[in-house]
């Protein structure tokens, strides 16, 4: 009897992965060149004729059932190209080959077109939850060969994460689209990121919060609009004891943030599209200046800080929860009119209400907010941005006279909240009706003959600027 599912990458996601595969009825048969995490995986599935593992590849595809249907969960790169060469020989016409990892869009087309030559369908699917989401649910995205989807969708709905019941994975679109939407997701986790822990640090030093009053308070707010995986975990990394030591493991981590990539892309990409996405953009920047530690401490003696201004504890957290979700709600919008646009520009064909459907349940970005963005999105599809949808302007309009409190105060105060500032500021430039860009394309016209249009008349004009 031959197995169901074959997965390449038994490292912790590709594990959890198969494992919740085979709580859902499917068989599945693992492949890794580590012994020890074919062992492991074996061992932990604990019925041979349901999970199985094998280090050698033939053994592997070998034992999968026609059309085979192969995840692969390794590393984006290199890895993933060396993969499919290593299991072309092995392969036979009308398999399925489905990338798990954060793959580069581009890639994804390239090998797309490169084994679709061969007979062999491939596509892109963005898996989100981490090791515990592989494992008891995920967000999945995939994209690409809509035929070859449909073969391995039961899989999928299966083992995906439920929102209510319904399945959060679904056709994401055309090509890469599955790639590019998780890519973007990304985009936002390190937008939402970033303003979580902007607003921890005002918590922190301005309102004299401890852990436990930090924990206490993200914990009610998960109760309340903000529910969220990232506000939920933030709460419970303020209960965590440094097991090394004495005091809270919270306070001893190094500030300085890696990154894989993924949001960096997104800002990238977005630059590209010509779609501005300020709150993701300074997520990335964040990250790079933290990397700085050395020349920030030099820096912190050579200038100081103001003290921050006296502040009441209870104002300062209502300010905070509201700043909070307003930044939260313009983050999305961003990430969401890149989505909007680059599923024109590359053809994708994504359904935005659809994506932000599949996003309530089992991704790192999932959010009571969701559910009315996935609202705003189905009652108009051709929704250009979530800022304009009506039933967000009172969620808007009753926060952000907050948002603009807590970011004039940290500026007196010195405390970056960068990621607040890039949500306001691009809040208010997007609801400007006039900007004071005609100054820039007079300049323009003025030292570079680049022309310009009126607000009064149709026409390119140009103007001989030079005073006499
Ligand atoms: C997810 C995450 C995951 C990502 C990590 C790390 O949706 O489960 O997005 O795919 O790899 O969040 O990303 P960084 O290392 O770039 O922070």
């Amino acid at each position: 009897k031959k197995y169901d599912f074959g997965l390449v990458g038994l490292g912790v996601m590709g594990r959890n992965f198969i494992l919740n595969v085979s709580d859902n009825n499917f068989t599945a048969f693992g492949h890794d060149t580590d012994q020890e995490k074919v062992d492991a995986l074996i061992e932990e599935g604990g019925n041979a004729q349901k999970v199985n593992a094998s280090t050698d590849l033939k053994t592997f595809v070998d034992a999968l059932s026609v059309p085979r249907k192969i995840m692969l969960l390794v590393p984006a790169g290199k890895i993933v190209d060396i993969v499919i060469e290593s299991l072309i020989p092995h392969l036979d016409k009308g398999d399925i080959i489905i990338d798990g990892g954060n793959s580069f869009y581009t890639d994804t087309d390239r090998r797309d077109a490169y084994l679709e030559e061969k007979g062999i369908h491939f596509f892109g699917a963005g898996v989100s939850g981490g090791a515990k989401g592989a494992r008891k649910g995920p967000s999945i995205m995939p994209g690409g060969d809509a035929e070859a989807y449909k073969v391995v969708q039961p899989i999928f709905e299966a083992v995906s994460a439920k929102y209510k019941g319904e399945p959060c994975v679904a056709y994401m679109g055309r090509k890469s689209a599955g790639n590019y939407v998780k890519m973007v997701h990304n985009g936002i986790e390190y937008g939402l990121m970033q303003l979580t822990s902007e607003i921890y640090d005002l918590l922190k030093k301005a309102g004299g919060l401890t852990n436990e009053e930090l924990h206490k308070t993200y914990a009610e707010w998960n109760e309340g609009r903000l529910q969220s995986f990232l506000v939920e975990i933030t709460a419970d990394i303020f209960t965590e004891k440094d097991d090394k030591g004495e005091g809270d493991l919270v306070d001893k981590i190094l500030d300085k943030a890696k990154q894989k990539g993924t949001g960096k892309w997104t800002s990238q990409n977005a630059m590209d599209l010509g779609i501005p996405v300020p709150s993701i953009d300074i997520a990335v920047s964040m990250r790079e200046i933290s990397a700085l530690k050395d020349e920030r401490i030099i820096a912190d003696e050579l200038y100081g800080k103001p003290t921050p201004e006296a502040i009441d504890k209870a104002e300062l957290i209502k300010l905070a929860e509201e700043a909070l979700y307003f930044a939260y709600i313009v983050t999305y919008a961003q990430g969401l009119h890149q989505l909007t646009d680059a599923s024109k520009e590359y053809d994708y064909g994504c359904d935005i209400a659809v994506i932000a459907k599949i996003w309530r349940a089992g991704c790192i970005i999932r959010a009571a907010l969701l559910a009315d963005i996935t609202d705003a999105y189905n009652d108009n599809p051709e929704l250009k941005n979530l800022l304009l949808a009506p039933a967000f302007v009172e969620k808007v309009t009753s926060t952000v006279d907050s948002a603009r409190n807590l970011v004039a105060y940290a500026a007196k105060s010195g405390i970056p909240v960068p990621g607040l500032s890039n949500s306001l500021t691009y809040f208010d430039a997007y609801t400007s009706s006039r900007l004071p860009l005609n100054l820039i394309q007079a300049q323009r016209d003025y030292f570079g003959s680049h022309t310009y249009e009126r607000l009064d008349m149709e026409g390119i004009f140009h103007t001989e600027w030079e005073a006499e």
